[in-house]
């Protein structure tokens, strides 16, 4: 047990989830503007070591464990956030104009599961703020954009198919020079348009057929719903299938509650949205293996998330085919020091397997 387990997350804990975050996120950004409080940050939570290392998609990792997306919605807390010692750092979702989400409450911990139960409904600053916001900065871990489409509230009119396609392209079109990496969230659950407008497939033809245009210069990934199946894998594998610009795929939550929770029902049921951390961890985990069976080895790669709290998580998902790994949930419950638990663990497990890097060790299971 460590400091935070122990003293500091008992006293977070009785806080207001929501503000709680707010306030890491001002404190990160703070932080972020002092040379020496990152430097700080980095020789307590970094941990480097050149077995992590990883050459992908023409991007150089220091470690394959990254920060999901949803944590740094905005891209605030960048400079603050690459200091505890994050492979690599998935910023937003952002969208085309600004966004003010969900009405709260809207993000609730279930200590119980290991898991957040999230309705923000895509809060953030929209993509020209955060154009301009990372303009003035130069992350020292890549970095990734993950980009939605604007929720306007339940209340705005219905849009067309058209304006939502629209939506995500005025996005990438101010953002693609600003990252290492797009993320294209094409599955939000906590949004009427974002759940299921790609399940039609013609949709994501649409898009993909629009993004063509755009001359972008760096991998896309697409974060897809869990829900569907083989048979849902196999259709975006043939849907993005002429579209240079894909580089890989990412499994988001699935919306809803699934059946396997701890937390008794009338604790959670008041609390509407989707839930991360550990119980979403099977599915993924099985979409990850059905995504890495299929997918051209070649040209995609998989970023894994979705409950990996420990060393031995992350490197099921990488022996599954994630060559990276991205976490949310367990740095709420674990605190900062967890990504460096995860790193270190990482090499002891590469060394008991005789792997002389990461890279020897993604998609082993199936090998
Ligand atoms: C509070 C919260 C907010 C999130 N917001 C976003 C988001 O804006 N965009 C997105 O693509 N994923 C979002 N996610 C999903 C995470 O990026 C990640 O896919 C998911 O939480 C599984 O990882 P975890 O179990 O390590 O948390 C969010 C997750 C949480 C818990």
């Amino acid at each position: 047990m460590d400091f935070y387990t122990t003293v500091l997350r008992p006293f977070l804990f009785r806080c207001d989830a929501e503000w709680m975050h707010d306030q890491s996120i001002r404190i990160g950004s703070l932080l972020g503007r002092l040379k020496t409080a990152c430097k700080t940050l980095s020789a307590l939570y970094d941990f480097s070591d050149s077995r992590l290392t990883a050459e992908i998609i023409g991007i150089r990792f220091p470690n394959p464990v990254g920060l999901a997306a949803g944590f740094d919605k905005s891209g605030r807390s960048i400079e603050a956030l690459a200091a505890l010692g994050f492979g690599h750092l998935e910023i937003g979702s952002i969208s085309a104009d600004p966004s003010a989400g969900n009405p709260r409450p809207r993000l609730w911990r279930l200590p119980q599961d290991r898991a957040i139960i999230v309705n923000y409904g895509l809060p953030n600053d929209g993509a020209v703020v955060v154009a301009e916001r990372l303009a003035k900065i130069k992350p020292t871990v890549p970095l990734g954009i993950n980009i939605v489409k604007t929720n306007r509230g339940i209340d705005a009119p219905p849009e067309s198919d058209d304006e939502i396609i629209d939506d995500y392209i005025r996005s990438v079109r101010t953002l693609k020079d600003c990252a290492d990496y797009l993320s294209l969230n094409l599955s939000c659950p906590n949004t009427e348009t974002g759940r299921d407008f790609f399940t039609d497939r013609q949709n994501t033809v649409r898009l993909m057929t629009a993004l063509r245009e755009l001359d972008i210069r760096c991998p896309v990934f697409l974060k897809v719903s869990p829900l569907g199946g083989i048979r849902a894998i196999e259709e975006l594998l043939e849907t993005v299938e002429g579209e240079d610009f894909v580089s890989g795929f990412i499994f988001n939550l699935p919306p809803g509650k699934p059946d396997n929770l701890k937390t008794p029902q009338n604790i959670h049921d008041t609390m509407t949205g989707a839930v991360s951390g550990k119980p979403v961890e099977q599915l993924i985990n099985q979409c990850i293996c059905e995504m890495y069976k299929r997918m051209d080895r070649k040209r995609y790669c998989i970023i894994g998330v979705g409950g990996i709290f420990t060393a031995q998580d992350a490197y099921l998902k990488i022996r599954m085919g994630a060559s990276l790994v991205q976490l949310y949930t367990s740095i709420i419950f674990e605190g900062p020091a967890v990504v460096r638990k995860i790193n270190e663990g990482l090499c002891r497990l590469l060394e008991r397997d005789g792997f002389a890097n990461i890279g020897q060790a993604v998609g082993t299971m199936f090998n």
